[in-house]
């Protein structure tokens, strides 16, 4: 059981509704503090609500945009921005262009790269240049992932190229459309980048996850689910899920 020492927050609404308006209020909040934030946003089924939230709010001029900077968090190898299962093409089409971010204030994955490498570290020196992530959003894979920081990534891991894993493969097979084979290979912001963030909020909802948070969140932090690697962040880890996420937790934590 989660003990006292990890003071990172934890926040349970009953609903996947109720969870996205939390969500959504977190990024209201850091942009009102900071229009010149910097965000990563994940891509999946999770974070849909709280994309409709925050389009409705920017339509009605209650939280703005303009200067928000956005780094894409993962990308398949090899895959452009062009082709319809590029997952930069889906938040561009899901959230992006809702909200009035403008591809100068885009920061994509160099998953065309000659030296992958270098250019990874390029994306890295892009995100330090602006003093961090302000605010990294991240759903939960069902392998324990965040972004596509897979089993066996480690908490000091950088921007890089990935393999993934068989569960990681059929998870995106979902949504993979055409007749050319899925890239076992994604470039995604290491753990290490995301745990430097100046807040995380990691978005779970659905029975689906329940199993996976409780490891996460319960069991010692290890390289086995990458996730739980988050709570070293301490006070800057929110976590929000809903009801039916939160139904294996031992206990409801006291932060
Ligand atoms: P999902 O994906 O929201 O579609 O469940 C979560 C993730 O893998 O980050």
């Amino acid at each position: 059981m989660i003990t006292g020492t990890e003071n990172w927050n934890l926040a349970i609404f009953r609903d996947s509704l109720a969870a996205s308006e939390a969500a959504a209020d977190v990024v209201t909040s850091v942009i009102h503090d900071n229009p010149y934030a910097a965000i990563s946003f994940p891509t999946g089924s999770t974070p849909l609500g709280m994309f409709d939230v925050l389009a409705a709010r920017a339509a009605r001029g209650e939280i703005d945009f303009s200067n928000v900077t956005v780094f894409c968090l993962d990308e398949y190898i090899g895959v452009t921005v062009e082709d319809p299962n590029s997952l930069t093409r889906w938040l561009w089409d899901a959230l992006l262009t809702r909200i009035g971010i403008t591809p100068d204030r885009l920061h994509t994955l160099p998953v065309i790269a000659n030296d992958p490498v270098a250019a990874a570290t390029e994306y890295e020196e892009a995100i330090t240049a602006r003093g961090g992530l302000d605010l990294a959003i991240l759903g939960l894979g069902p392998n324990g992932h965040v972004g596509y920081n897979e089993p066996g990534s480690s908490a000091d891991s950088r921007t890089r190229e990935i393999a993934l894993t068989p569960e990681s493969l059929t998870q995106a097979s979902a949504y993979w459309e055409g007749a050319v084979a899925i890239p076992g290979q994604a470039m995604t912001i290491g753990v290490g980048t995301l745990l430097e963030s100046k807040q995380i909020l990691l978005l779970v909802t659905g029975d689906a996850k329940a199993g996976i948070l409780r490891r996460a969140l319960e069991e010692p932090m290890s390289a086995d689910v990458p996730a739980s690697w988050l709570r070293i962040a301490g006070p800057r880890l929110s976590v929000i899920a809903d009801e039916a996420a939160a139904s294996n937790l031992s206990a409801v934590h006291p932060g």
